[in-house]
């Protein structure tokens, strides 16, 4: 970085996709506030894309040059932080780990990159004295980075509960209130740029769990890795039992989560049944909200846009400019010790919370007992059971909420169910929050 505090900070910037616009839109539109906030000015100096010939959205300054050479940044001994908004895991960490070699500040809005070998870059940044950051990369717009390793900095946090996938939010809203298909709200959320470039990452809940180990290695101090965490996505959500959920009094959600019992971490990524008095079932489209508890704050709840351009752009720039204050130091991971232990995890059977069970059974006598006699023998308590709906082709509905379950005994229910002749196959099982 340019010793002399005033000097302008030389930005390169790898993408110039959705939020690589954001961010050049802000620069330009809000030059003399930023200039005024850090009394020196972020200028742009080159950019890295995939397709130079390709037309794009949004103008580049002039002088920028765009180019197709990842090392055209990384050797560039004028260029003081390097932006990677490219996403995917190999070029982006190449490009990181070359950056931070030269003596660069990083800022990167890639989760999926820091949730699979975070551990490695921040290792590398730690022994360069170098900041790696990252707040556009959990929750769009929402200061839930800084907020965990600088505000909240001296809570033991006790749980952490979040809608983080704008995608996913964004198409269960849409068939919720709109009665739109599955995938005519994903269509529409690609147009709008909130979908990864491979949007089963949003779908199958892998990118909310890519930012839930992200905000669990800041809030706990501990990495979690992926194949650790319960993940589970939103296509097995139907409109039907969207309907029946909200007949009960509720709305489903894909909720990442985690809290601390007994000195484990109990953490998941799945759709829930969130009651519609709570705040987080009104959270809508391609809106995120995040819930904290911490033991002296108590709980807060942030609410705000989850993806898109100059949001996600919004929270790129906040990085920016912290790293551009004279005289910062990094706080990366917001904990010193370097690398950060694994995290200990509760086994998943041993979760308990309520759950949803719809059942597709013969309409007979005899169907309702067999099912409630399975629950008694694993110990599930029943809260409400409804047979919904008329026969078709002799079938029926019958959807049952439980008291609070471990996964274990719900597990139980589900085999029994499976060697139930009266059943059909494909038992719904959602956990309610
Ligand atoms: P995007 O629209 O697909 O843009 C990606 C950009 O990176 C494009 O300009 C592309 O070049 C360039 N690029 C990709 N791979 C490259 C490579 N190997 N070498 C050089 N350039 C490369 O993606 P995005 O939606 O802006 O997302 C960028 C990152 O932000 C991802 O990590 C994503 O997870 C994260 N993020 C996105 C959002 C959102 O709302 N979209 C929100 C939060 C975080 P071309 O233009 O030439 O193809
Ligand atoms: N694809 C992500 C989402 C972008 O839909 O939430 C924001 O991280």
């Amino acid at each position: 970085m340019n010793a002399v505090s005033d000097a302008p900070v030389r930005i390169g910037l790898a993408g110039f996709g959705t939020v690589g616009s954001g961010l050049v839109t802000i620069l330009e539109r809000n030059a003399d506030w930023i200039r005024r906030r850090l009394g020196r000015d972020l200028v742009l100096k080159k950019v890295l894309v995939r397709d130079v010939s390709k037309p794009r959205a949004v103008a580049l300054p002039e002088g920028v040059a765009l180019t197709a050479d990842p090392d055209a940044l990384v050797t560039d001994p004028e260029i003081d932080i390097v932006v990677e908004l490219m996403g995917g895991i190999d070029a982006a960490f190449a490009l990181i780990h070359k950056a931070l070699h030269a003596g660069k500040h990083v800022v990167t809005a890639n989760k999926a990159l820091l949730a699979e070998r975070g551990p490695e870059l921040f290792a590398l940044a730690a022994q360069k004295g170098l900041g790696l950051y990252y707040e556009a990369s959990c929750a769009g717009a929402i200061p839930i980075v800084e907020t965990l390793k600088e505000s909240l900095a001296g809570n033991r946090i006790k749980s952490i509960i979040g809608i983080l996938n704008g995608t996913a939010n964004y198409i269960l809203s849409s068939m919720s209130d709109k009665g739109l298909p599955f995938a005519d709200a994903l269509r529409k959320a690609q147009e709008l740029g909130y979908a990864e470039a491979d949007p089963t990452l949003d779908i199958e809940g892998l990118d909310a769990a890519h930012k839930l180990i992200l905000l669990i290695r800041l809030a706990y101090g501990q990495n979690l890795p992926l194949s650790r965490l319960f993940v589970e996505g939103i296509t097995r959500v139907t409109p039907e039992d969207i309907r029946f959920a909200g007949e009960f009094g509720y709305t489903i959600k894909l909720i990442g989560q985690v809290h601390e019992a007994g000195g484990k971490l109990v953490a998941g990524v799945c759709p829930m049944l969130v009651h519609q008095d709570f705040l987080l079932a009104s959270v809508k489209g391609a809106y995120n909200a995040v819930r904290v508890e911490g033991d002296a704050a108590g709980s807060i709840l942030l609410h705000g846009r989850g993806a898109g351009d100059l949001p996600t752009g919004s929270a790129v720039l906040a990085d920016i400019m912290a790293l551009s204050r004279a005289g910062m130091t990094p706080n990366n991971t917001g904990f010193v010790t370097e690398p950060l232990p694994d995290a200990d995890v509760l086994d998943l059977d041993d979760a308990v919370c309520p759950h949803y069970i719809h059942f597709t059974v013969k309409d007979q006598a005899g169907v309702m007992a067999a099912i409630s006699k399975s629950m008694g023998v694993h110990g599930v308590s029943i809260r409400q059971a409804v047979q919904k709906g008329e026969p078709e082709d002799g079938y029926v509905p019958i959807v049952f909420l439980t008291h609070e379950a471990p996964e274990r005994a719900i597990r139980g229910v589900l085999d029994d169910a499976a060697d139930m002749a009266f059943i059909k196959p494909g038992t719904v099982h959602f956990r309610v929050l």
